[in-house]
């Protein structure tokens, strides 16, 4: 029946410990969690036995780009959320820069209805600063299904851009909520453009865009913050000398996120991948990714986000620089950071903290992100025995590909659970794709947010 699901024998990543047990979800709630074990199915009741599987709350992923609306044929809110549940992912956030951009409450309400009848998760939005919809950004807050402010202090794909800093100040000064930056300075960022035009290995691309340029918006960002009281985070940090003085400086309005390419590329990869490894901002070098681990590890960041940002390999074969930055990531971020967790970087536990608690505590969203009875019955149950070799095939992203391609990852969800039921099947012998279980927009909400 409809949410009511007990999961035997698996084993139970709690915020606490690792352990044994049963989980049951009643009426798409974690009704009663049994380290040990012991439930018995009551009528009605689904089962599923995941002996040797290890039971997460889903994942929460506050950074994507689908393409909906402007760009169905790269991503719409069903494929990015069916690509959401192949990969653990219950619960994401999508940004503004669409077309239209999502600026005001119209476009914002509409994303909203098309996600209630197309998504198969959990789904908020933010809503696009631009130099004068102050009246725009005020009219959504609170609203359900609106996460946030998101503005982009550099330029970057589509044409969203507020970069003065009479507007910033208007925009921290009138707004409540959160607000999410992405921070490159621009004109540091059309400056060096214009220096770099020459250049065209794409190595260049992190010469160009460089740390200074993201150091700047950083800065100017917290400051803003501290100047008007408002909360402020950070989306996908790059570098080792933000990530460091943002462990001194962050406080308690400063939240701040990283994305798993960041923490598994360097250099050397960007060389091997070339167009589909160019992101903004860029992937950097091995020092950066040794310290943003590093200040994952010691809580200074405090999230993983994907930025999945479907662009075709079609656009991005026109070649460095005129290829599209940005790169698809919901599907394979949690089994790569799994990944990660089993060559010993990390715990499971960091992962969920990271994956799940994190986004929920950052974005105030509630009865999330933890296995805790009277939570909301989001869950992953993922297989960490088995590896298997990912391929741009085996994806459902809309543009068919992933910088993963030809890695052997671990960690692929068995089984994704929305409000206790699953939308998200992969067989043990079966296609990597898996199966989808939920038909479009059966399952997920807009989520409340504060
Ligand atoms: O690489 C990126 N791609 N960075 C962004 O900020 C935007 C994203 C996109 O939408 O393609
Ligand atoms: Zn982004």
């Amino acid at each position: 029946m409809d949410g009511h699901l007990l999961i035997q024998n698996a084993t139970l990543v709690l915020p606490d410990r690792v352990v044994e047990g049963d989980l049951r979800v009643s009426g798409g709630t974690i009704s009663t969690i049994a380290p040990g074990g012991g439930l018995s199915p009551v009528s009605q009741e689904d089962v599923i036995d995941a002996t040797g599987l290890h039971l997460l709350p889903g994942a929460i992923d506050p950074h994507v780009h689908f393409r909906e609306p402007g760009h169905t044929d790269r991503e719409d809110l069903e494929s990015g959320s069916r690509a959401a549940a192949a990969g653990g992912v219950t619960s994401f956030l999508d940004m503004p820069n669409n077309s239209p951009n999502a600026t005001n409450r119209a476009t914002l309400e509409r994303k909203i209805a098309l996600a209630g009848k197309k998504s198969v998760t959990h789904h908020g939005f933010f809503i696009g600063a631009t130099k004068d919809n102050i009246g725009d950004l005020q009219s959504v807050e609170g609203m359900d299904g609106v996460c946030g402010i998101k503005i982009f202090m550099g330029s970057s794909t589509g044409d969203l851009l507020v970069h003065e800093q009479e507007h910033l100040e208007d925009i921290f000064a009138n707004t409540g909520g959160i607000i999410a930056t992405h921070a490159e300075d621009e004109e540091r960022l059309q400056r060096r453009t214009a220096e770099f035009r020459h250049r065209t290995d794409i190595a260049s691309h992190a010469e160009c865009r460089d740390v200074e340029c993201a150091f700047l918006a950083t800065k100017r960002a917290v400051s803003l913050a501290k100047d008007h009281d408002h909360r402020l985070h950070i989306v996908h940090l790059t570098s080792g000398v933000e990530a460091d003085w943002l462990h001194r400086n962050k406080g308690d309005l400063v939240t701040t996120e990283v994305c798993t390419q960041h923490l598994t590329f360097d250099q050397d990869d960007v060389e091997r991948l070339g167009e589909r490894a160019l992101m903004n901002p860029p992937i950097r070098y091995t020092e950066d990714r040794d310290s943003l681990w590093r200040r994952l590890k010691d809580g200074t960041i405090d999230c993983i986000v994907t930025d999945h940002a479907p662009h075709t390999l079609e656009a991005k074969s026109v070649g460095f620089p005129n290829s599209p930055a940005g790169m698809p990531g919901v599907e394979t971020s949690l089994p790569m950071m799994l990944t990660h967790a089993k060559n010993g970087k990390c715990s499971v536990s960091d992962v969920v903290r990271w994956m799940c608690e994190g986004p929920a505590r950052v974005y105030g969203i509630q009865n999330k992100g933890s296995l805790i009875e009277g939570n909301d019955g989001d869950l992953t149950i993922v297989d960490l025995e088995s590896e298997r070799t990912i391929t741009d095939s085996d994806t459902w992203t809309r543009v068919g590909w992933t910088p993963y391609d030809g890695m052997e990852l671990t960690g692929w969800p068995r089984y994704t659970i929305v409000d206790g039921e699953v939308v998200h099947k992969r067989d043990v012998d079966g296609s990597l794709r898996g199966t989808p279980v939920a038909l479009p927009g059966s399952a997920g909400r807009a989520l409340r947010f504060g």
